[in-house]
């Protein structure tokens, strides 16, 4: 373990996390801020989480917090309600019922779920989705593909309604980009304690940049070996997320935008210099 003050954490450069807002060109996150929530309030949003009980990526104890998952709702519908299910796809023929012991749905699932089929699962059967305020300005269908940016660009949406988000992003240190989404939370929801990956399969971290603009989100790691929550109060942060993060609930709307992509070398070398380490590498 790398983070010598918090056990259960593998961290970064010897820390649970990095506040970049020194390493980034912060001074327009209120215009962001802006432009954003006008944007929010007038484009149809989508939900993200929901199912991360089931996919195995929670720590015990915190497994219950998930709610109702719907992966488990979906194996657990009779014949009636899949067929009613399969019919609110953007696609239900390439659902084959006949298969539905071996096919798994939603987010890096073999099926994607249609924004009809959330708003059922939601609606009918109460599943937590702890984003409902999901956007990708940059779609990506596969985790594993976040940070290469082949035959990816803005969808027509981010460029019209987010152009000073995309300038910004476009200043930050990256060779690529590969992924770009808005995660907003509902008031009251929480996000649900999950990791991004196994750290013992973990060959160097994930690059990414994820940015507050409204300052107002309150993310947290959670170290399980000490069993404690670990604040991550930066308005512009890199964290290991192979280490276990949630969201704290508030009772306002919340969000985020996470950047993934492959850092500029020198952009590294300056993290290395000031934090005086290697970034983590396992095995
Ligand atoms: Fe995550």
């Amino acid at each position: 373990m790398a983070c010598a003050a918090h056990p259960g954490l593998v961290g970064l450069f010897g820390q649970p996390y990095l506040d970049l807002a020194p390493f980034v060109e912060a001074s327009g996150l209120d215009a962001l801020h802006e432009e954003i929530c006008l944007a929010l309030a007038q484009i149809p949003l989508d939900c993200t989480g929901g199912s991360h009980r089931s996919m195995g990526i929670m720590p015990e104890e915190r497994r219950a917090e998930a709610l109702v998952d719907y992966q488990e709702v979906i194996r657990a519908m009779n014949d009636a309600e899949f067929e009613t299910f399969r019919s609110l796809s953007d696609d239900p023929r390439s659902i084959d019922p006949a298969a539905r012991a071996a096919t798994e749905f939603g987010e890096e699932r073999a099926v994607a779920l249609s924004r009809r089929q959330m708003q059922w699962l939601k609606i009918r059967y109460g599943v937590y989705f702890p984003w409902k305020g999901y956007v990708e300005l940059i779609p990506n269908r596969r985790w594993e593909d976040k940070s290469s940016a082949e035959g990816k660009s803005f969808t027509r949406v981010a460029r019209a309604f987010f152009p000073k988000t995309l300038a910004f992003v476009a200043e930050l240190p990256f060779v690529h980009v590969g992924r770009c989404n808005v995660m907003g939370l509902e008031s009251l929801d929480h996000g649900t304690v999950h990791r991004d990956g196994d750290p013992a399969e973990q060959e160097e971290p994930d690059h990414f940049i994820t940015f507050v603009p409204g300052a107002n989100k309150r993310l947290f790691l959670w170290d399980d070996v000490a069993k404690v929550e670990v604040d991550v109060p930066a308005r512009v942060y890199w964290f290991n997320d192979f280490d276990y993060h949630g969201v704290r609930a508030d009772p306002h709307f919340r969000y985020s935008v996470r950047v993934d992509g492959v850092f500029r070398p020198e952009f590294l070398e300056r993290l290395e210099a000031t934090f005086g380490g290697q970034a983590q590498r396992n095995g």
